[in-house]
């Protein structure tokens, strides 16, 4: 059994690093917020299969959580994280804040295209915060290739766009969403679900599987978002934030299916926001 090295600055971060580039490692990274579970090991293996090393780093990013939303209540986990990395991640990068985030910071990497609208229209705060410190991530471990989940679509496609627009030679790949047997797409945040909550959060992912239906038929994109929306608040979700028919590539609004599309949801449940998305 071989558990992950654990590192905690960007210091022994490169050092390790620069020991498995000089022995011409392949390197992957997974960029999480911990609370490992099933859907971050998924890409966690994924990684492992297309690369000599694994890094996984485990930072609750306090950047991207606005004053009003969880980070104290987000769930920190970094032993039991740890023990579910043992035989598939060779290192851990498990920074403070203060690491990442030394007295005096005042950069922030402001992403545009695919970051307007959905979950800026409600979280502002959110993509700025992600992208400053994914860039640092990124900057700091230099991989060949990077895992992010497809459940934080929007957040893969700012990814993509901003390691395009600084040069950087990484490749971005998206891992398909892991769900529970009613649908329910994995989320450390599913853990705050009372049990009547969690009977309507498996709701979400079959109401997108019904507005595809209905797209599919020829029902008009307007008209399918509508639906899903109202079918939302139907089944018990409060408020549901958006329920949107998007171009895949770009999250771009539009009138038909004549590109690839993308639906995508966020919506509340008791203080519980999840979010979902499928291919269209
Ligand atoms: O998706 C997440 O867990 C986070 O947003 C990420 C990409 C690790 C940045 O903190």
């Amino acid at each position: 059994m071989n558990s992950p090295e654990i590192v905690t600055t960007i210091v022994a971060l490169r050092s390790r690093i620069a020991a498995w580039r000089a022995n011409g490692a392949r390197l992957g990274l997974v960029p999480t917020m911990g609370a490992l579970h099933e859907g971050h090991l998924a890409l966690v293996r994924e990684t492992g299969n297309r690369a000599d090393k694994v890094i996984v780093s485990i930072f609750v990013n306090p950047a991207q959580f606005a004053p009003h939303e969880d980070f104290d209540r987000y769930p920190r986990a970094l032993q039991s994280d740890c023990k579910k990395l043992t035989d598939a991640a060779d290192l851990v990068f498990a920074p403070s804040v203060e690491e990442m985030y030394p007295r005096g910071f005042a950069t922030q990497i402001d992403v545009g295209g695919p970051s307007a609208g959905l979950e800026t229209d409600f979280r502002p705060h959110f993509f700025g915060g992600v992208a400053t410190v994914v860039a640092k991530l990124l900057i700091a471990a230099m991989p060949d290739f990077a895992m992010f989940g497809e459940k934080d679509y929007q957040q893969l496609l700012v990814i993509r766009r901003l390691t395009a627009d600084l040069g950087l030679p990484i490749e971005i790949l998206g891992g398909v969403i892991v769900r529970e047997a009613d649908g329910l797409a994995l989320s450390s945040r599913n853990a705050y679900l009372t049990p009547q909550e969690r009977k309507i959060a498996g709701q979400l992912n079959l109401i997108l599987k019904e507005a595809i239906a209905k797209l599919r038929g020829g029902m008009a994109v307007v008209e399918s978002e509508t639906f899903g929306t109202k079918a939302l608040r139907d089944a018990g979700f409060d408020p549901v934030d958006y329920v949107a028919v998007r171009d895949a590539a770009t999250l771009e609004k539009i009138n038909d299916l004549s590109r690839p599309a993308r639906i995508l949801a966020a919506a509340k449940i008791g203080g519980t926001r999840l979010i979902d998305n499928m291919a269209v």
